[in-house]
């Protein structure tokens, strides 16, 4: 017997959910009866992923780095719904894609003595100026909500502490192009946490566990499903905590 809905679904948007880490949150709040908006820079592979998630999930052409792209689907969401619950800035590449060869030979042309400048922008403009882009365009419809949330999808890579903790085995990892964005990601969170206090939008910062996707040459240790589930864990999360970055493990990573 199929239950009747007492109460409105929820709203979200998950930047680059056609895939990876991003689909699985799509799918973990279709699951949990949010309506969810699956961002993709290509609508028939959003298309493709939201036919997988059932009627909860919806397409929506979003390319982070294309103004018009991000106005059009805060339009969009905005006619349909007025408002937004959750935005989760999943959206992320670890290279500009100009070379070809295994993550740990992608991470020796990313080091801070070699990276290609223009390969620096095209991945800050993806991760940094094109997570901040959204928010910006969204915030309006968040503020509509009752208790909308943040949550930007970073990397243990983007913490300075961690970085310059000698035991730390990733440390060596620690590159200008990817690496730095998140660290730029993490500040702006901090950022908009400190404007946002006082206001109901809460706002946090996640990393998913060393996750074998197309981002890291499908190198990463874990599978989607395990990778994914502390992003899956904040996304879900209605505590009202902001400011926060936490790591695979639900611990909390330093800044
Ligand atoms: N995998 C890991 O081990 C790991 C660890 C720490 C953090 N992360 C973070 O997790 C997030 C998701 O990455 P993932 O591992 O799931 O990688 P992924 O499988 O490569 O997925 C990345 C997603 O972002 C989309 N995307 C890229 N550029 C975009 C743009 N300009 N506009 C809109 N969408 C865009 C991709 O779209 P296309 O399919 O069209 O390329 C894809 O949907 C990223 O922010 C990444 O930095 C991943």
């Amino acid at each position: 017997m199929r239950v009747m809905k007492t109460e409105k679904n929820k709203v979200a948007l998950v930047t680059g959910a056609n895939t990876g880490v991003g689909f699985q949150i799509a799918k973990a709040l279709a699951e949990n009866n949010y309506t969810v908006y699956v961002g993709a820079r290509n609508l028939e592979k959003g298309k493709n992923a939201a036919s997988q998630l059932g009627e909860n999930a919806i397409a929506i052409e979003l390319d982070v780095t294309v103004e018009n792209t991000i106005k059009l689907a805060a339009k969009a969401i905005e006619k349909e719904h007025g408002l937004l619950d959750l935005l989760v800035n999943n959206a992320g590449i670890s290279n500009a894609g100009t070379r070809q060869g295994t993550m740990e030979e992608m991470l020796a042309a990313q080091m801070p003595s070699v990276a290609s400048i223009s390969e620096m922008k095209a991945v800050w403009n993806t991760n940094v100026f094109g997570a901040l882009a959204v928010t910006q365009a969204f915030i309006p419809l968040l503020r509509n909500a009752p208790s909308p949330r943040i949550v930007n999808v970073s990397s243990g890579l983007g913490s300075l502490t961690m970085n310059q903790d000698p035991s730390n085995p990733y440390r060596k990892s620690f590159d200008v192009v990817y690496g730095a964005s998140k660290a730029a990601m993490n500040a702006i969170t901090v950022s908009l946490a400190n404007e946002l206090e006082g206001t109901n939008i809460k706002i946090n910062a996640v990393s998913p566990g060393f996750t074998a996707t197309a981002l890291n040459n499908f190198q990463g240790t874990e599978s989607v499903e395990e990778g994914s589930k502390e992003p899956v864990r904040v996304a879900l999360d209605e505590s009202g905590v902001s400011g926060q970055f936490t790591g695979p493990n639900q611990e909390h990573f330093p800044w």
